[in-house]
């Protein structure tokens, strides 16, 4: 019996080995190249939805213009009928045959398009979006991701992307392929690969139907739009109702309790923090070596990713600096630590 149990612990290692085991259990992650465009711009067309790479986070990608599409992502995130969808175009002249550009929108689209901005702008009449994706509102959010892979399949296919964070509502957002594996296994029937998302965090939003408003932070934060725009915004908003229902206070979360402005480590917790001063200790992760506040954003969620993987409990996150992608980071983990 012995003898049977290590064979066959040995015949399990040489599979994982020689990537049997992972070849298959991966299988929806692929590679891009001509032939899985080929896949993805088939499967977008026929109302399937996919997981597709950004330099922000991962999406899960829809037809915009198909009932069938939208339902499906919803159903697959366990998101609410009423928070609506961000639409993903190749480009400008797209957009404009949904949405009413405005000076401000221009200055913006200019300075930072493509990139990990998106838009809140009133909706055209004649807009062939489907109402679902929008929650039935009179205003689009739109955005133009810049990464290579996603906008060679936005080039190819006749339709907009309607394109949430490709994560069980409530959680963190994926940021690999693997991650995307990780929240549908075989649920989509494709996933690309396409490395690590660069921004790490989710776009900003910013509301541009009226005086501009940030409903979300992130990486191009409120001091770069204010010069662009040569305007001064308010302070951060308080969410009266729902406007950007990614405001809802329980969201970001990594599934375990997370305490927030830690000054004390407790001996057992994950402890997070800024810079290299508990290097090499077994506990503590550091968000960025250098505390760049950039860095830190991007690896935010890898860093949750990880934490809950080996088992922790509970993570403390030490005090980080609310300027710049700080502001989005303590955005984050303020929501991570009230659910
Ligand atoms: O970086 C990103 O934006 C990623 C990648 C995949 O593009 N997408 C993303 O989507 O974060 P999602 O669905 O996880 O977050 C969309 C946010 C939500 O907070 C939603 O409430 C808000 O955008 N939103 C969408 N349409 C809106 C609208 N018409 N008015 C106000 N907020 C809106
Ligand atoms: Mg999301």
């Amino acid at each position: 019996w012995f003898t049977f149990n290590i064979s066959w612990n040995n015949f399990i290692l040489h599979l994982v080995n020689n990537n049997y085991i992972m070849k298959n259990s991966y299988s929806n992650i692929f590679v891009f190249n001509k032939k899985t465009l080929k896949k993805a711009v088939d499967y977008l067309s026929k109302s399937n939805v996919v997981g597709l790479p950004t330099e922000t986070v991962y999406g899960l990608g829809g037809n915009a213009y198909s009932k069938k599409s939208i339902k499906k992502i919803f159903r697959l995130k366990g998101r609410p009928k009423f928070n609506p969808l961000i639409i993903h175009y190749y480009s400008l002249k797209d957009a404009v045959k949904d949405i009413f550009i405005n000076n401000h929108f221009i200055k913006l689209y200019k300075k930072f398009c493509p990139g990990p901005i998106t838009f809140i702008l009133k909706k055209k009449n004649g807009s062939k979006i489907n109402p679902l994706s929008l929650a039935k509102l009179k205003t689009i959010a739109v955005r133009f991701p810049k990464h290579k892979i996603t906008r060679s399949i936005l080039k190819e296919i006749k339709f907009p992307l309607a394109m949430p964070s490709a994560n069980k509502s409530t959680g963190i957002s994926p940021v690999s392929a693997r991650d995307v594996f990780e929240e549908f296994q075989k649920k989509i029937p494709l996933i690309i690969n396409g490395g690590v998302s660069k921004i790490g965090i989710e776009s900003t939003v910013i509301d541009l139907t009226a005086y501009p408003k940030i409903l979300r932070p992130g990486r191009i934060h409120k001091n770069l739009i204010e010069k662009t725009l040569k305007i001064k915004m308010k302070k951060n908003i308080k969410n009266r109702s729902i406007k950007s229902p990614g405001m809802m206070k329980k969201h970001y979360s990594p599934g375990i309790p997370v305490l927030i402005n830690q000054k004390k480590y407790d001996g057992e917790s994950a402890f997070i923090y800024l810079g290299h001063r508990y290097k090499n200790k077994k506990k503590f992760f550091s968000l960025s070596k250098n505390s760049s506040l950039d860095e830190a954003a991007s690896n935010l969620y890898k860093t949750f990713r990880l934490i809950k993987k080996k088992g922790y409990k509970k993570i403390q996150i030490s005090k980080i600096p609310n300027v710049g992608s700080g502001i989005a980071i303590n955005d984050r983990i303020k929501r991570a630590s009230k659910s």
